[in-house]
């Protein structure tokens, strides 16, 4: 075996110098479109064996591990249909011309292989051989290999023209593996940038959704403080207006009386609302059936229902703790609301339901809702529903899209504080010109406490 090529003529002799520069520079050129290391190895193999005459040609790649060589391209007499290698062959590092090569890096001729221990012949044995290694960023990428049926078939020509081939290709392989680690940075780049961007909007969101919370608590202290006040005030008012009922005879004097009691109780409607919407409501829960809450509501308020309403409440509902009173003003603010939607007329479903509410429900509620189980109290018309827009603002305490006099803009915020003071919550669906479901959800009594599941990590 020799590692250093003897001087002797070169069995391609009819490629002379000038002809074998102008390949390599071809070569050269038709490198820089090639897309990949498979199709580089293919292209070397071809052209080594088609334009540079070589009998042969085998490149085996190396594994990242660097212990073993696999065949990946081979043309010539044993592989004559190209780009199709049936059994591709395995040699570790070390072991055959090839191995020896890949472990030290240097290129090896040999003259004549019937003498070289290291030989495994092939079913058409040859007599020489060449091969040099592929070295990139330090590391082996692989080897060229090419035989000859002749001994001493390779010489320093033969070295020099495919060590030339092997360094070209090594350069293309690092701008190969250069362009798929920029690939890869570019990805994980756009990656990151949806993630940031997936981030940036969760936070947004969340600091919406905390400065609604914040900006109703802050109007509902306002309004809190301004209810209170006016309650003495109207505690005064309406204390005197029922001395003067003794006193007055005159018919005139007593409509007078009668308009000035019938204001001062809407004055107290609208101070229990603002104390409701601002949480400061003297609560009174007791055991309820929530059945009986709606078919009492239903019956009891005289003139409320001014339209047929149909009723689907569950046969064996969870009981409800809470203030009936003031549930039942909750329930009639939305009956009200329901029927002013539907000026001409339509449908008024009233429906209780028992609900398990899970971890994984709350991404379709407005308001964060502790896990368990909940009675669901619905009120759905098929009205005007409610613009996008709008359903931001509607529990916004004074908002109202009513003519003066109509509405107050107290209704939904009644509903909504109410609805947290019990523990509860309120949710809307709604859609323009197909109506509108206002959902109450309070926390149910069972046997073993409020029904609230507990989170285990
Ligand atoms: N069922 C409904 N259908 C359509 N719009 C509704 C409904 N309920 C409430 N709204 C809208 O929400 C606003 C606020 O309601 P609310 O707080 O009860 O005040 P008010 O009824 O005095 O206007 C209403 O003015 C209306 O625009
Ligand atoms: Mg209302």
């Amino acid at each position: 075996m020799l590692y250093s090529a003897p001087a002797r003529v070169t069995v391609h002799k009819h490629l002379d110098e000038a002809t074998t520069l102008r390949i390599l520079n071809a070569f050269a050129v038709d490198l820089i479109a090639i897309p990949s290391v498979e199709d580089l190895f293919w292209y070397v193999a071809q052209n080594v064996v088609g334009q540079l005459r070589f009998v042969d040609c085998v490149i085996y790649q190396a594994n990242q591990d660097q212990t073993e060589l696999t065949q990946v391209a081979a043309l010539g007499d044993k592989n004559p249909y190209g780009r199709n290698i049936l059994n591709p062959l395995r040699i570790p590092f070390g072991q055959g011309i090839t191995g020896q090569v890949a472990q030290s890096r240097n290129a090896i001729i040999v003259d004549d292989l019937l003498k070289d221990q290291n030989y495994i012949p092939d079913t058409q044995p040859a007599r020489s051989e060449i091969c040099v290694p592929l070295v990139s960023r330090g590391r082996v990428v692989g080897v060229i290999d090419s035989e000859h049926p002749d001994p001493g078939a390779f010489g320093e020509a033969e070295l020099e023209v495919l060590t030339t081939v092997a360094a070209m290709a090594s350069a293309k392989i690092e701008l190969l593996a250069e362009a798929e680690r920029s690939k890869q940075r570019y990805q994980d780049l756009v990656k990151s940038h949806a993630q940031l961007s997936e981030e940036i909007t969760n936070r947004k969101a969340l600091e919406a959704k905390l400065f609604e919370a914040r900006k109703l608590e802050a109007i509902g202290r306002l309004t809190g403080w301004f209810a209170h006040d006016f309650n003495n005030l109207l505690t005064v008012i309406s204390g005197n207006l029922e001395l003067l009922d003794a006193d007055i005879t005159q018919p005139l004097s007593r409509a007078g009386l009668n308009d000035a009691r019938t204001a001062a109780g809407r004055g107290a409607k609208l101070i229990r609302d603002m104390l409701a919407f601002s949480q400061r409501t003297r609560l009174n829960p007791q055991m309820c059936d929530p059945n009986r809450l709606v078919t009492a509501t239903c019956d009891h308020k005289n003139g409320l229902l001014t339209r047929p309403v149909d009723l689907r409440l569950t046969d064996d509902p969870w009981m409800i703790h809470v203030d009936p009173k003031v549930a039942e003003d909750a329930l009639v603010n939305l009956i009200v609301n329901a029927q002013d939607a539907m000026p001409e007329g339509g449908r008024l479903e009233i429906a209780t339901e028992n609900i398990l509410h899970t971890f994984s429900c709350n991404q379709t509620l407005a308001i964060d809702l502790t896990p368990g189980r909940y009675l669901r109290l619905s009120v759905r018309d098929d009205g005007e529903g409610i613009p996008e827009e709008r359903l931001q603002k509607i529990f916004d305490p004074f908002y109202t899209t009513k003519p003066v006099g109509a509405g107050t803009g107290l209704g939904l915020s009644m509903v909504f504080g109410f609805m947290q003071q019990s523990g509860g919550t309120v949710e809307v669906q709604s859609k323009v010109a197909n109506g509108s479901t206002f959902r109450l959800y309070f926390p149910a009594v069972t046997s073993n406490g409020n029904g609230l599941l507990t989170k285990t990590p």
